[in-house]
């Protein structure tokens, strides 16, 4: 239900105040009635008025000082005024709309005319207001979209730090494994030198598998892809995190599927969204299962995401894909999720460009399976 429009009346006759707080309150206003300019002043941080119908002849001050002086000290407050005067002649007409009134009205009024005019300027003020919050929202769209601009570009930065850093590991390691197989065939009978030999290998797939993933990222013309590969590194990265690694168990049911012919990044993006958002979906459990399967079924591919979460409300499944819509807070002081809202999004567009969809299933409490299909003919 929509708040009714606030009307401030000032006149110093308390007879017309009394007559006009009747009818204005009759037509659904809510009325603030005062009898001077300095106590009108007074009260507009009070009573906030979307419109004011002001008296211009007033002991103290007129009703275009008033104005001027509303005009020029609150120059973001879009108050409508009306001028109720019996001096009502070009002259002083043009003298108020100089100072800043909107409308005019003559005394003695039509109840009718003055009523038009009120909604007229009412339903103008109510737009300006609407403009106002709509563009607020686009600003802090702006703001937040300019950070993650920003963010990303700084995690670009990180990334070509890290491939550096994440590159010259190679060495020592080559060194390391060295040392430990030269340890191996010394000592075939000390079992903690394969261990270490075993950690050498493992570390030499983790360096390899940032380095390759990080240079298809930055590839951004189709090539043939793997998408048990893209599925299979997404999961070996996120082993990385403390949550992950111990809450989660993971279960791949991965059968083989055509290479598709696609950007790397469309899918290592999207994919790798719908992995996180899954595991959020887990944050505040105990345990948690991600399923991850895909098959080829009637000319498509299907990668399905399972995850045994939080689910989703049915009323809330139109909106998931909008951009900007979440319930993960920007930013927060622990390691909670945090989300921007354009995850989904972002993934509807790139999987829609190679005519594929996304389709949700979810339960509440249950869990949430995120399906993507896409057609094998676009490979
Ligand atoms: N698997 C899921 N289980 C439960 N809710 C989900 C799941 N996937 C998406 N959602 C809901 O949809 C919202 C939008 O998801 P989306 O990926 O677009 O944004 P986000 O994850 O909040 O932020 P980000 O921009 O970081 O991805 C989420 O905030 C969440 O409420
Ligand atoms: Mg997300």
């Amino acid at each position: 239900m929509t708040l009714p429009n606030k009307i401030m009346v000032v006149d110093d006759v308390p007879s017309i105040l009394t007559f006009l707080k009747d009818i204005l309150t009759e037509a659904n206003y809510e009325v603030d009635t005062v009898g001077s300019g300095e106590h009108a002043l007074a009260r507009l941080n009070i009573f906030k008025p979307d419109l004011i119908l002001l008296d211009n002849i007033m002991p103290g001050m007129s009703g275009y000082e008033v104005c001027r002086k509303i005009r020029e000290d609150r120059t973001n407050d879009p108050v409508k005024i009306i001028m109720v005067s019996s001096k009502s002649k070009l002259k002083e007409r043009l003298r108020g709309y100089e100072t800043g009134v909107d409308d005019y009205i003559g005394k003695p009024f039509d109840e009718n005319e003055l009523l038009a005019k009120i909604h007229v300027f009412t339903r103008l003020k109510n737009v300006e207001d609407e403009l106002v919050d709509l563009n607020n929202q686009l600003n802090e769209q702006v703001r937040i979209r300019t950070q993650q601009l920003l963010d990303a570009e700084k995690m670009a930065t990180v990334g070509r730090l890290t491939a550096g850093i994440v590159h010259n590991l190679n060495n020592p390691l080559q060194i390391m494994m060295s040392i430990s197989q030269l340890l191996a065939i010394r000592h075939p009978d000390i079992s903690r030198i394969t261990d270490l030999r075993k950690a050498c290998d493992r570390m030499q797939g983790i360096i390899a598998t940032i380095l390759n993933t990080g240079k298809r990222e930055n590839e951004l013309v189709p090539v043939q892809i793997d998408l048990n590969e893209v599925l299979q590194d997404l999961v070996e990265m996120l082993k990385a995190n403390h949550f992950f690694k111990y809450k989660i168990r993971t279960k791949m049911e991965l059968r083989p599927l055509p290479l598709f012919r696609g950007i790397y990044a469309h899918f290592s993006q999207s994919f790798g969204n719908l992995i996180n958002n899954a595991v959020d979906a887990m944050y505040y459990q105990n345990e948690g299962v991600l399923t991850i399967q895909s098959c080829v079924t009637d000319q498509l591919i299907q990668i399905k995401i399972a995850d045994t979460g939080v689910g989703i409300d049915a009323d809330k499944m139109d909106m998931i894909f909008d951009p900007f819509y979440t319930t993960k807070p920007l930013t927060v002081d622990d390691n909670r999720p945090t989300g921007t809202g354009l995850g989904l999004a972002s993934c509807q567009e790139m999987i829609a460009s190679y005519s594929g969809k996304i389709k949700v299933v979810s339960q509440i409490g249950k869990g949430t399976t995120i399906i993507v299909k896409l057609p094998i003919d676009a490979c």
